[in-house]
């Protein structure tokens, strides 16, 4: 029931400060004037209240009045998110264009879950079963991929009294009773959840396993756990949105989360476009069927584009309680940051460094924090990676917000200016990137890769930081002193960078390496490298050995071999041992 709360004293762009304040309290939603614009407290000095308004304030007037419901701002959760597009309160953009056009006009109130469509519902419990919070009492197939696990909201607990046949259901229909001494509850299959407050789980694991994402430098050299944290900072266009895409594309996470944050609006309308068309390779169904985008755009109200970071995570915590591994994009963090410096500004509080709150730190603690590996309340392993992109000004890695991210991050993929100007891409810094995930999965590599994966990634690195040190020699004195052995060494971290660090978005067979691709394409090289250097310490000079056929089939090894014939690719390790064996004739 919406109630009187308190009437507009001023407006501040997209802070409204209210009088004669009543019942409200911290985070309480709120909607504002004749629009009923919807907002939410963010402080409260006296009998006034501040509330940031998540639309367009400039109708709003003196006087106007305040209402609320009691509630915190929170989303609901139930069958219909997966492909769905909603803007940072979760609004849904195509329900609203299709009953409003394309701009959303001020005060739509449009529930997030479509209330028309019916849903395959299918008891999983039966009546007199006690159940607790988390605990799954049904199931609806959302998606052909998707199995969707109709959860009791957290809190609850009680006797089922009351359960609905198999059926097709709307989400306003009742499905359930449950009773707990003199209280009872109905039970839909959907429920609500404030999205500042994390859900809750049982207990937190490890992270053990990786998120494979098809991107041969990420994977082999600076792997993210299922579970863990990415930061990827990078300046202006040097491809971050493009490794976003990439992994909401080919991670092999069941749940895709994406959050286009204050970023321009056609890479938005990029993804609205193309991503519907897309399959994914490991099922052949459309990727949609797995992903929810949530779009703020840089022309979409600030306020909302502050909360869209805590819709997604609530979204992205609500599939992990169903027990999947779920990978959350946030495209970018710094928009994110800029939205809470302007709100910070606007309420008058004291600015920190570059005039970020003080609180700035701690706002991104509390989101890291529920990135992470589970077990869920229903007693399965759930996880949610969190991938998120930070756009420093000027590629200032020193700034506050890359700077505060890196303490709440176990994974970094930098990415470097003189790379994405040679156009090398991705333009991961093999030097300044690093991954704290490495021992944490390497047991996965081992038992469904090949046993020497750790020793191979850290021989590779080796010989990145060798030929990191020989350059600045090269640098200093000139190519020609160095020898052979040395020069070897150069030549295959070339080859290295180019045939396997380089890896093109937009080539179909490129575009996507599986781990085992990833392995014998690394194996090769090191075969060759091994061969090669054996060849040298004989005398054999390197332009003869840059000559043979091994040489051009590891240059030509990602794009030759797609994920069909990798079996070919393993056999290339025969041929390489016997095309440079026949130098030694
Ligand atoms: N893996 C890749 N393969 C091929 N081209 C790429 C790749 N990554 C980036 N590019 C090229 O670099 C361009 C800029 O990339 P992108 O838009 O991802 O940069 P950005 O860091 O998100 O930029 P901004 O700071 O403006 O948000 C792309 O349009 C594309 O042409
Ligand atoms: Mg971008």
């Amino acid at each position: 029931m919406l109630s009187v709360a308190g009437k507009v004293y001023r407006v501040s762009g997209p802070v409204v400060e209210a009088e004669e304040v009543a019942n409200l309290r911290m985070l309480d939603m709120v909607e504002v004037g004749e629009e009923h614009l919807v907002g939410e407290v963010v402080h409260l000095k006296a009998d006034r209240a501040y509330i940031q308004v998540y639309e367009d304030t400039t109708s709003l007037k003196a006087g106007d009045l305040v209402y609320t419901e009691g509630d915190p701002l929170y989303v609901e959760l139930g069958p219909g998110l997966l492909g769905n597009f909603y803007d940072g309160i979760q609004r849904p953009l195509e329900a609203i264009k299709e009953k409003e056009g394309f701009f959303i006009r001020r005060g739509v109130h449009i529930p997030a879950l479509d209330r028309s469509r019916k849903w395959h519902y299918k008891p999983l419990k039966d009546v007199n079963a006690s159940v607790r919070g988390g605990e799954v009492i049904a199931q609806v197939p959302e998606t052909a991929l998707i199995t969707h696990r109709i959860m009791l909201a957290p809190g609850l607990e009680g006797r089922i009294t009351w359960m609905a046949a198999e059926g097709d259901y709307t989400l306003d229909q009742k499905i359930a009773v449950v009773e707990n001494g003199d209280k009872k509850y109905d039970v839909f299959m959907y429920q609500r959840w404030p999205v500042r407050k994390s859900r809750p789980t049982q207990d937190r694991f490890p992270v053990n396993e990786p998120l494979i994402t098809g991107q041969r430098v990420i994977d082999t050299l600076f792997p993210v756990g299922k579970g863990g944290c990415v930061a990827v900072p990078g300046g202006f266009g040097t491809g971050k949105t493009v490794i976003q895409h990439q992994l909401a594309k080919w991670s092999d996470a069941q749940i895709v989360v994406y959050i286009g944050c204050g970023e321009r609006g056609n890479e938005m309308t990029d993804i609205l476009l193309n991503f519907p068309k897309l399959i994914d390779p490991r099922t052949k169904r459309p990727l949609m069927e797995r992903t929810i985008f949530i779009a703020n755009t840089s022309n979409m109200p600030v306020a909302a584009r502050e909360a869209s970071i805590y819709t997604g995570i609530t979204l992205a915590e609500y599939y992990r309680d169903m027990g999947y591994h779920v990978a959350l994009m946030a495209d970018s963090t710094s928009r994110w940051a800029e939205a809470l410096r302007e709100l910070s500004g606007r309420l008058e509080e004291m600015p920190l460094e570059e005039g970020f709150p003080a609180y700035l730190s701690s706002r991104l603690a509390e989101f890291y924090e529920r990135a992470g590996n589970f077990k869920t309340l229903n007693g399965e392993p759930g996880s949610i990676t969190v991938v998120a992109s930070v756009s420093p000004p000027g590629g200032d890695f020193s700034e506050p917000v890359t700077s505060h991210t890196k303490r709440f991050i176990r994974c970094f993929w930098a990415l470097e200016r003189d790379l994405a100007n040679a156009r090398h891409y991705p333009s991961i810094s093999w030097i300044d990137s690093y991954s704290e995930y490495l021992d944490d999965i390497k047991t996965w590599w081992h038992t469904h890769i090949d046993k020497h994966w750790l020793a191979d990634r850290y021989r590779i690195m080796e010989l990145l930081q060798k030929e990191q040190r020989l350059l600045q020699v090269i640098k200093l004195v000139g190519p020609d002193v160095l020898p052979q052995r040395q020069r070897l060494v150069i030549e295959i971290c070339s080859v290295f960078k180019n045939t396997f660090l380089q890896q093109s978005a937009f080539d179909e067979i490129d575009t996507f390496s599986s781990a085992r691709k990833q392995y014998l394409m690394l194996k090769n090289i090191l075969i060759f490298y091994d061969k090669a250097d054996e060849l040298i310490k004989k005398g054999i000079n390197i332009s003869e050995i840059k000559s043979t056929t091994a040489y051009q089939d590891i240059i030509r090894m990602r794009l030759r071999y797609s994920e069909s014939n990798l079996d070919e690719l393993e056999k290339l390790s025969f041929s390489i041992n016997e095309s440079l064996g026949g130098l030694e004739l």
